[in-house]
């Protein structure tokens, strides 16, 4: 196999992957150990000024920016009369913190009111970190939220990407952002507030490494950071944000490594990432978690043939390849080993995968080759609760949803354990967390062109926060 890599199992659990990062900030309660401080430093370093929590009520009629706050009101009065294009997206970004943080401190109740100001859907309830900050946080998004794709480059390397099998998350989002369905396409780059590289690391080495010599990451880099050279050349962007408001999207396990041979380069960009791998340089501050997705044919439907929970017969169930060192210890313990926990390697042709996730209880996703595992959207669409078996995994959307709820996390240390650690848990607290997954179900959902509050809103929103978390120096 070219495209996915052995390696070997780190046995140190990461903690705290829940913890998030833009909406602690914004909100300010969610996880008070998480240290921004860190952040702050960082950005303080290079020209990109530190989002600070300072920013004064926004009267109607004009606002304070914050950038001068010290100068004299004279200068300030002639500044707000001759904005700048480039100061006036910053100010509307200025605006939506604002209005984030006062949700998210009023903790105002979503009700029915808030569904009969046009709104088909509002975040409520426990699977949320905080709902009314998240609710007011995707509006401005699609308020504010544009991005300009660079045209630069050809396909298949450029603005093209796989659209099937287990990375097609990746070219559905490379299409999605350059679609003229997009609400979020910047039309021109002086209208966007984010930046994105149409480059596809899957077609790459698909195309790139062919015939295959050797595996250096040499290419991919180089093709990354050629592309950077071009456009930080062309236009002021890069530049003027070293790359904080750039981003690019793979799935592909080898995209964290684009960055790894000129760290300096790469410190500030948003890599948008299914392998989301902390002890291989993921950032939660800096990078988001994308969910691997697999999609086995043109349609974009992921199975969903769920039964109610007293029709899951099933107690923990498991099919997938010996990829990797999680899946063999994993193997070595459970493998035809016990009827409860059923676990397979090759599932026999005359069972249907997708049916039996939908008649269990539990689902295992443990990593393979990558920390990811299409796995994860998979049982959430067939209501079934993953047992996420992972070390050092950010899950996808940990900004938004409170994953302790419909899911439940084993360290690889834990294997052994695990029917001890499921059979623990109460009948009660399955049937929470089993409604909890179906209630999750939308922000997994896959839609062409992209829907509110679905796959791609979450990845985009996800972008969106850390985008609010830097001031451009203007
Ligand atoms: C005003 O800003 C200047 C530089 O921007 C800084 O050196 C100075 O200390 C500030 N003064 C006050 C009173 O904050
Ligand atoms: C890998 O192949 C490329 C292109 O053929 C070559 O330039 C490079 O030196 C090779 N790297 C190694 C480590 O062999
Ligand atoms: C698997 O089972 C579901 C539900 O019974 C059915 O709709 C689907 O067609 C089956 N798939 C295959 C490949 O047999
Ligand atoms: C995560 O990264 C560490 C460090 O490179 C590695 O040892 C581990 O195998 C990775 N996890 C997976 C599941 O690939």
């Amino acid at each position: 196999m070219i495209t996915r890599r052995g390696r070997s199992v780190s046995i140190v659990c990461s903690l705290c992957l829940f913890c998030i990062v833009v909406v602690f900030m914004v909100s300010g309660h969610f996880c008070g150990q998480m240290s921004f401080l860190g952040l702050d430093w960082e950005l303080q370093k290079t020209k990109v000024t530190p989002y600070d929590d300072q920013d004064p009520p926004l009267r109607s009629g004009g606002f304070s920016t914050g950038f001068s706050s010290n100068q004299s009101g004279h200068h300030m009065i002639r500044k707000k009369a001759k904005l700048s294009r480039e100061q006036k997206l910053e100010q509307g970004l200025a605006r939506a913190r604002y209005s984030i943080r006062r949700s998210a401190a009023s903790k105002l109740k979503l009700s029915a009111a808030t569904l009969l100001n046009g709104d088909d859907f509002v975040p409520s309830g426990v699977i949320y970190r905080n709902p009314s900050a998240f609710y007011q946080s995707h509006k401005e998004m699609v308020k504010r939220f544009r991005v300009w794709a660079y045209k630069e480059g050809e396909p298949p390397i450029f603005h093209y990407g796989p659209m099937r099998d287990i990375y097609s998350i990746e070219g559905h989002l490379i299409d999605e952002l350059e679609s003229e369905k997009s609400k979020f396409l910047a039309r021109e780059p002086e209208e966007a507030n984010a930046f994105f590289l149409p480059v596809s690391v899957v077609n790459i080495i698909q195309y790139v490494y062919r015939p295959y010599f050797n595996y250096s990451r040499e290419r991919l880099q180089n093709v990354v950071k050629d592309y950077i050279h071009t456009i930080s050349e062309k236009y002021p962007y890069w530049k003027r944000s070293s790359g904080a408001d750039h981003f690019m999207v793979s799935c592909h396990d080898w995209a964290p490594e684009v960055s790894a041979n000129d760290p300096e380069l790469f410190k500030h960009f948003i890599r948008v990432l299914c392998n989301a791998n902390t002890s291989e340089g993921f950032q939660i501050t800096r990078d988001v978690s994308l969910p691997e997705v697999h999609l086995r044919d043109k349609n974009l439907d992921i199975p969903r043939f769920g039964q109610p929970p007293n029709k899951r017969s099933i107690f923990a169930f498991f099919a997938g390849g010996d990829h990797g060192e999680v899946r063999k210890i994993l193997f070595r313990h459970w493998k035809n080993k016990d009827i409860d926990i059923q676990v397979y390697e090759y599932l026999p042709k005359t069972t249907n995968y997708s049916k039996l996730m939908g008649e269990s209880k539990f689902c295992l996703c443990p990593s393979g080759w990558e920390v990811a595992s299409p796995r994860v959207v998979e049982s959430i669409h067939a209501g079934c609760v993953p047992v996420i078996i992972s070390d050092n995994y950010v899950l996808p959307f940990s900004d938004v949803l409170d994953w302790s709820r419909f899911s439940v996390h084993i360290p690889i240390a834990k294997i052994p354990e695990m029917k001890k650690i499921l059979q623990a848990i109460s009948e009660e607290e399955y049937l929470a967390k089993q409604k909890q997954v179906i209630q999750v179900q939308r922000h997994f959902a896959l839609n062409r062109p992209a829907k509110p509050y679905d796959l791609i809103h979450m990845v985009l929103h996800s972008v969106w926060l850390r985008r609010l978390n830097i001031r451009l120096p203007l």
